[in-house]
């Protein structure tokens, strides 16, 4: 592949980690009024990992990270740059200070991103104007959530989607470019889609002085607007990728799409004229993990041997924002 202007980029390593608790379909018809048919039938889910009680995201991210570095063979001290993609930080100040703390990674810097569902996909294009712009050879990128913090367990229409969980990729300059295209979007008309707002109380202070102090409110979301936009605004994305990295449909080895639910990953493949067997699909066991959903698979798909060093790889994340994009690029160095 012919390099871009700028530096190469590679994807050279994965890591991921779910806690090990699991709540099967029917563990939650407990909790809600619902069935493992329901939950099976409309979204693909059989179960999701939830994070226990003094379980943080710094544990599951730092876990995440430590496979990703280790197969990538680079040390914690050869990373510049580590981002944190998250809605669900252990401190609102950011939580990748204390990931790059924990994994002795001295040299980089470290920040948080936040961009739900897209979260990753952001992260990556984020990580790879670093490294194409020569500033940055070495960039950690993880994917974590701990949603379950922020679901009302008693909305059914939203509890049985979401699971906790963290992947990880670290991104290398490279002489050879594997980062072919991208393109990101944002719709902030249909934000009231899908939320996880801030609500204040007004809190005099001294007269005239009236602050707003109050805690975020479970996550709410309107289903069927986010499954529309899915399946409309993903497959756009991915073709107007494929279309910036030059290459077509049936040149796509996989197609990773952020695991919210079966029905969008099999509507997007079929839109794109992608055969089932090249989709990668583990949501089943996981749930919607978020920002984690998109390395999770991936990091499940190479270690199982699925994914070999050169496969073209489509991957799109899409969520609240609204928010979308899509990354194509190859496996390995
Ligand atoms: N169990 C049983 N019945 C249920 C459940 C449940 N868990 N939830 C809803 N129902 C009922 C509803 O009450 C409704 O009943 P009614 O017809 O008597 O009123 C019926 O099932 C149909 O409900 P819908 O909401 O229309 O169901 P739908 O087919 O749209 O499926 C779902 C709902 C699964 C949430 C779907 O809309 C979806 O997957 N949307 C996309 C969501 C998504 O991907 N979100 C993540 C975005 S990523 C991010 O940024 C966090």
């Amino acid at each position: 592949m012919l390099q871009q202007s700028g530096f190469g980029i590679a994807v050279t390593g994965s890591g991921s980690c779910t806690p090990q608790v699991s709540l099967d379909n029917h563990g939650l018809s407990q909790i809600v009024e619902t069935s493992d048919e329901w939950i099976a039938a409309r979204t693909g889910i059989r179960s999701r990992r939830l994070a226990n009680h003094g379980m943080s995201l710094c544990d599951l991210a730092t876990f995440a990270s430590q496979q990703a570095l280790s197969m990538a063979q680079i040390l914690p001290t050869d990373i510049d740059l580590i981002i944190l993609a998250t809605s669900s930080p252990d401190d609102l100040f950011g939580t990748a200070g204390q990931i790059q703390y924990r994994l002795g990674a001295t040299k980089a810097v470290a920040f948080d991103l936040t961009a739900a569902c897209s979260g990753f996909v952001f992260g990556l294009v984020t990580a790879s104007q670093f490294i194409r712009t020569g500033v940055y050879q070495n960039v950690l990128l993880i994917g974590a959530d701990i949603l379950s913090r922020w679901v009302n367990w008693s909305d059914r229409g939203t509890c049985i989607l979401f699971g906790d969980g963290a992947g990880a990729v670290v991104l290398q300059a490279s002489e050879i470019d594997r980062f072919l295209g991208f393109e990101i979007r944002s719709d902030g008309t249909q934000n009231s889609s899908l939320n996880l707002a801030y609500k204040a109380q007004s809190q005099e202070l001294i007269d005239g002085v009236n602050i707003g102090q109050g805690t975020f409110q479970p996550i709410t979301m309107n289903g069927q607007e986010i499954y529309r936009f899915a399946v409309k605004k993903v497959p756009e994305v991915i073709e107007k990728a494929m279309f910036r990295a030059n290459i077509s449909a049936t040149e796509i080895d996989w197609l990773l799409l952020h695991q919210a639910n079966q029905r969008i990953l099999d509507a997007v493949a079929q839109r794109l004229h992608i055969p089932p067997e090249k989709v990668i699909s583990n949501l089943a066991n996981y749930g919607n993990t978020s920002a984690a959903s998109i390395p999770l698979a991936l990091d499940e798909a190479v270690r199982q041997g699925k994914v070999k060093a050169g496969d073209t790889i489509a991957a799109a994340g899409f969520g609240a924002g609204l928010s979308w994009g899509a990354v194509i690029f190859q496996w390995g160095s």
